[in-house]
């Protein structure tokens, strides 16, 4: 695993950006797998940026995103579609045909998880995979649990990501409970692993995962399994390292 530890904010979103950014102009027809959440905001104003400066082409890029609310349809204002449609491919050049997010609103759940991986393995996985972490060490929504799962499946959120995610709402009530998530299989597989934190909220969740055991409990930890994670951390986040 290659850490780098940042000054702030600022500085990680840059970074990964300009990761990311590398990694389009290495393999224009990229296969992004993407995150949603308060950490990869700054890291999607760079690329829109870089876009606009012409610094990079998204016209072949093919995106996966790792998760979606059950029960919100695209235009919820809460839903990951929304969210990734207002803060990056509005403003960007990926064709829609390109873009793929689980359907979180569909009759069918289980035929919507299998076809999600179907469509990834047609691409032949994920080139660069963007990931944030929760505060108990989630990525996607693979909570920490005894047993985690491979495929893309439906997920009952834990009582700390209900928590952490009811800033977006206006009360926690409001939170859907459920969720679909990319499972650690095709994160695993991710031919590269960029995972972002900021703040002292995720130091502890930030420890456990790059030096703690290696835990279902802790989701992130098993990324040290994975031979290419950049991570990128801020002096918050980075605090309990060693
Ligand atoms: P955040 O969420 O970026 O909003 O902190 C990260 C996550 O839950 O994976």
């Amino acid at each position: 695993m290659r850490l780098h530890i940042v000054e702030d904010y600022q500085e990680m979103s840059k970074k990964a950006a300009t990761i990311v950014a590398s990694q389009v102009t290495l393999k224009p027809e990229s296969v992004l797998g993407l995150a949603t959440g308060s950490t990869p905001l700054g890291m999607y104003r760079n690329l829109v940026q870089m876009y606009r400066d012409d610094i990079i082409d998204l016209s072949e890029v093919v995106t996966f995103n790792l998760d979606e609310y059950l029960g919100l349809g695209p235009e919820h204002p809460q839903s990951y579609h929304h969210y990734m449609h207002k803060n990056f491919f509005n403003q960007v050049n990926i064709p829609e045909d390109n873009i793929h997010l689980p359907q979180g609103n569909s009759e069918n759940i289980e035929q919507v998880c299998r076809e999600y991986d179907r469509k990834i393995a047609r691409y032949k996985g994920i080139d660069l995979q963007v990931l944030g972490i929760g505060v108990n060490g989630h990525i996607g929504f693979n909570e920490p649990d005894n047993k985690l799962k491979t495929a893309t499946h439906q997920v009952r959120l834990t009582e700390d990501t209900i928590k952490a995610n009811s800033r977006f709402f206006s009360s926690e009530e409001e939170v859907p409970r459920r969720a679909v998530s990319m499972g650690m299989g095709s994160i695993m597989q991710a031919r590269m692993i960029l995972l972002l934190a900021s703040g002292k909220q995720k130091a502890l969740a930030i420890k456990n995962s790059i030096s703690g055991e290696i835990t279902t409990e802790v989701p992130a930890s098993l990324l040290q399994l994975h031979p290419e994670v950049i991570t990128i951390v801020d002096r918050e986040a980075a605090m309990y390292i060693d």
